[in-house]
């Protein structure tokens, strides 16, 4: 390993500001990559002392429930190179300054995802999506490091299989692979997305301008969610359930009240804060860990929570869910 790589490695570190939690954990070894190089080094000195590794981007979208005693590889590389209608960064580029570079360049179609917290090598992973649109409409291909084989791969969109919240990324841990880059075809025509329910109201017109569109998803979002700068959160903790059209039904028999939205399949996808809120969870308080007033399905750190006191506030909410509704939330957020 060169001295310049050596010198990068770092041993005992505090892992607080590296999670959107702020939970405590340390990390047995930590190494900021910004190249394909410092990717192999770290690689190298992982495989030689039999490390485990944990890739991190920005930690919105972990919860830590012990030391690591690996490598973390915290990606840090930037760039923003476009052409024509496709754009390729780097995948440490922080996405929403990415969301605003796009918009301002005249490249289209990312507005509805502005604001979400975290890195752009990251939204590959869980598909990000927000505001009736999802990263997998724009996706044409990724560059990523095999951490099995140290190869390189270029996987497309069908290698990717995305779904909501979800992708190949989270399917093979056998495989893991870090991603180097994201390309994206975006578009220099304006046609708003405004789908979602609640965009069109909020809008200060009926046919926006991107900034217009870009301000108000802002606003709706700073309105709903805690900044995780001043309360520890990971926004969503769990996914939204997708059932059948059938249960759905049944469900409605006993509370007449669920909402449920239709997705393309004709499966119907159910706000998990409702069912939360309805369980009576908006606001609970275990310790320093609860649930924040204003969004049944955004666990908060109170301050000095740790991952487990988390964990076991989700447990609890996700049995309460599964013994009133029957529906047994899958968590968002990866525990580490
Ligand atoms: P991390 O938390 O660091 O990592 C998440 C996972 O991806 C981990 O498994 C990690 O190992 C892996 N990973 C990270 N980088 C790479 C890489 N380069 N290569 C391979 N694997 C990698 N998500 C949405 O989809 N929609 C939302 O509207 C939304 N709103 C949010 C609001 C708030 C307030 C918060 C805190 C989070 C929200 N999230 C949302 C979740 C989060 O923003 C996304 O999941 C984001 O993509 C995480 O980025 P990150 O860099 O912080 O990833
Ligand atoms: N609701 C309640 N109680 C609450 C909050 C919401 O009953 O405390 C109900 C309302 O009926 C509301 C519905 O839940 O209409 C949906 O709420 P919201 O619009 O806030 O969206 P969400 O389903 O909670 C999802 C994503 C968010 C994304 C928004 C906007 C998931 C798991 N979450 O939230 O993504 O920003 O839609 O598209 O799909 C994330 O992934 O971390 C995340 C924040």
């Amino acid at each position: 390993m060169s001295e310049s790589h050596q010198d990068a490695l770092q041993q005992d570190v505090d892992l607080s500001a590296y999670n959107s939690f702020g939970v405590p954990a340390t990390a047995a070894w930590f190494m900021a990559v910004e190249t394909q190089a410092d990717v192999s080094a770290g690689l190298e000195f992982a495989s030689k002392q039999r490390l485990p590794i944990l890739i991190l981007g920005q930690g919105s979208n972990v919860l830590l429930l012990n030391d690591f005693p690996g490598l973390v590889l915290h990606v840090a590389s930037r760039g923003i190179a476009i052409s024509s209608d496709r754009v390729t960064v780097a995948a440490g580029e922080n996405w929403h300054g990415f969301v605003e570079h796009c918009m301002d360049a005249g490249l289209h179609g990312l507005e509805n995802l502005a604001l979400i917290p975290g890195t752009v090598g990251a939204a590959p992973v869980q598909n990000i999506g927000a505001y009736g649109v999802e990263l997998a409409e724009f996706f044409i291909e990724l560059q990523a490091v095999n951490l099995r084989t140290g190869e390189i791969e270029v996987l497309d969109k069908q290698d990717c299989d995305f779904e909501y919240r979800d992708s190949i990324f989270k399917r093979e841990p056998e495989n893991p692979r870090l991603i180097l880059s994201v390309t994206l075809e975006l578009s220099h025509d304006w046609r708003p997305n405004l789908s979602y329910r609640g965009i069109k109201e909020a809008l200060p017109s009926a046919e926006p301008t991107p900034q217009e569109l870009f301000d108000t998803v802002c606003a709706i979002r700073r309105s709903k969610l805690p900044d995780p700068a001043q309360l520890g959160n990971a926004g969503s903790f769990f996914k939204n359930p997708v059932i059948s059209a059938g249960k759905y039904q049944r469900l409605q028999a006993s509370f007449p009240e669920l909402p449920g939205y239709p997705d393309e399949e004709g499966l119907i996808k159910l706000p998990a804060a409702w069912l939360l809120e309805q369980a009576g969870w908006k606001g609970k308080q275990r310790g320093a860990a609860g649930v924040h007033a204003d969004h049944a399905l955004v666990l908060v750190n109170n301050g000095g929570a740790t991952g487990e006191d988390i964990f076991l506030l989700a447990q609890e909410m996700s049995a309460s869910v599964l013994e009133k509704y029957g529906i047994a939330l899958q968590p968002e957020v990866r525990f580490i």
